[in-house]
């Protein structure tokens, strides 16, 4: 068993490789170069990514992708994708070019509103509290000012607290509710500032109150935390189309297309075993464009499938409809997306990648990230309602399979060739190879 290690974080990063290496590789030197293989030569560049995060010894590298072709409001895109799934960008690419000659994506961001909680425990009489709080509200907001200030210059702020009562699902639990606007940021410090500033003037202001015995003026902060559920932070995207324009093939008409497809998204919307997968898909474009954009995909995902299960139980983001011989395909998503602060203007291929969307606002990241998402389960659900999943899957993986078998370009090339018209399986792909190795 290694031994514990105090002061880590505090060694270079030679030491820390080193470390690690003698206890956990047998002080092998090929996990040394393994490591510094992937280090940047730019040393100005390796510094800044070591300083992202606490005890960097590598870089970790996900392909960073483009998907040409999206038609979003009537403005051409090309999509950045950070993503390692062989087929994500592919599926995207193909989805914005069927739908770029029949209209295009259209996107409209419904409200941009974002969320914190103090969470607290008062034992006392509730209606006291509530007079407490009617009183002291205005103080509470305004003494924020010196951290709303710049906030409210880029157009966001405090918009509103809300004193909750939780009692009746956990003894003595109530929360200050809080909304907040943050213009083009994700906002996650402005609100946690803001948040834990509350709670320090909550229990000032409580500790004062003359309303209060003493037992209530001893009210105690719990958390104070910004939340990443934010069901009122909503992004829509719609494809639309005549029934007559999807797809017509001699095993499914165009009408059997929309009725099977529209089937697809109802099995996701009542069964969730299909709906975590339905959404997983969803996920994939969604994912890829937050990473790509330096956003954080946990607080993405997180918000997501809370949304997803926001009746009361899991549900598909998407909705199909058929209507006066129109198909129309849709998402509703809670996107808290920024595009200033964070790594936006500190990861290179995050600028660039800001710069390919046309530097845009929040507003419109989250409208391209909503377009992104609906582009990726239109493919994945074209693909299993007619060929199935697999076919493509395969083909994009065969790549992966060739690099395992280590071929050199000459096989890749051949097999490649060969696997244009031969299922690709990975038993397959080994005997053609040692074919060629003969
Ligand atoms: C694979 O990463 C995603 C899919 O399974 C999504 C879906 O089934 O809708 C293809």
């Amino acid at each position: 068993m290694t031994s514990i290690v105090s002061g880590f974080s505090k060694l270079s990063k030679e030491d820390k490789i080193n470390w690690m290496v003698a206890h956990h590789f047998d002080n092998d030197q090929k996990t040394i170069n393994v490591l510094k293989t992937y280090w940047n030569s730019d040393q100005a560049l390796q510094q800044l990514h070591d300083e992202f995060a606490e005890n960097t010894i590598s870089n970790y590298y996900l392909p960073f992708s483009i998907a040409p072709n999206f038609l979003i409001n009537g403005n051409r895109y090309t999509i950045p994708m950070a993503i390692e799934e062989s087929s994500v960008v592919a599926a995207a690419s193909k989805a914005a070019k069927f739908w770029q000659d029949r209209g295009g994506f259209t996107t409209k961001v419904e409200s941009m509103v974002k969320v914190g909680q103090v969470h607290f425990s008062y034992n006392g009489n509730p209606e006291k509290l509530k007079t407490f709080f009617k009183d002291v509200k205005s103080k509470i907001i305004s003494s924020a000012a010196h951290l709303s200030k710049n906030m409210e210059k880029r157009g966001g702020g405090i918009k509103d607290i809300e004193l909750r009562d939780k009692t009746s699902e956990m003894k003595h639990y109530y929360q200050l509710h809080c909304t907040f606007g943050t213009a083009d940021a994700m906002g996650a410090n402005f609100i946690n500032s803001c948040l834990e500033h509350f709670a320090k003037q909550l229990t000032i202001l409580a500790t004062n109150y003359i309303g209060f015995s003493n037992e209530e003026k001893n009210l105690e902060i719990i958390m104070s935390i910004l939340s990443n559920y934010v069901p009122e932070c909503i992004a829509t995207a719609s494809v639309s189309c005549p029934v007559t324009d999807l797809p017509n093939t001699k095993q499914l008409s165009a009408t059997q297309y929309a009725e099977k497809f529209i089937k697809a998204v109802q099995i996701a919307k009542i069964e969730p075993y299909r709906a975590v997968t339905h959404n997983k898909g969803i996920m994939n474009g969604i994912d890829a464009v937050v990473l790509a954009t330096g956003n954080d995909f946990r607080a993405i995902e997180a918000g997501a499938h809370a949304y997803a299960s926001r009746k009361g139980s899991y549900s598909s983001l998407t909705n199909a409809t058929i209507t006066n011989d129109v198909f129309s395909f849709s998402i509703k998503i809670p996107l808290a997306l920024g595009t200033v602060g964070g790594l936006t203007s500190l990861h290179p291929l995050v600028k660039l990648a800001l710069q390919l969307l046309g530097n845009p606002n929040a507003e419109k990241l989250m409208e391209i990230t909503a377009v992104a998402g609906l582009a990726q389960n239109f493919a994945a659900i074209n693909s299993l309602i007619t060929s199935g999943i697999q076919q493509g899957h395969m083909k994009m993986h065969l790549m992966n399979i060739l690099n395992q078998l280590k071929a050199t370009n000459s096989e890749k090339k051949q097999l490649i060739e060969y696997f244009k018209t031969n299922a690709v399986t990975h038993s397959e792909v080994v005997v053609q190879i040692e074919k060629l190795r003969q």
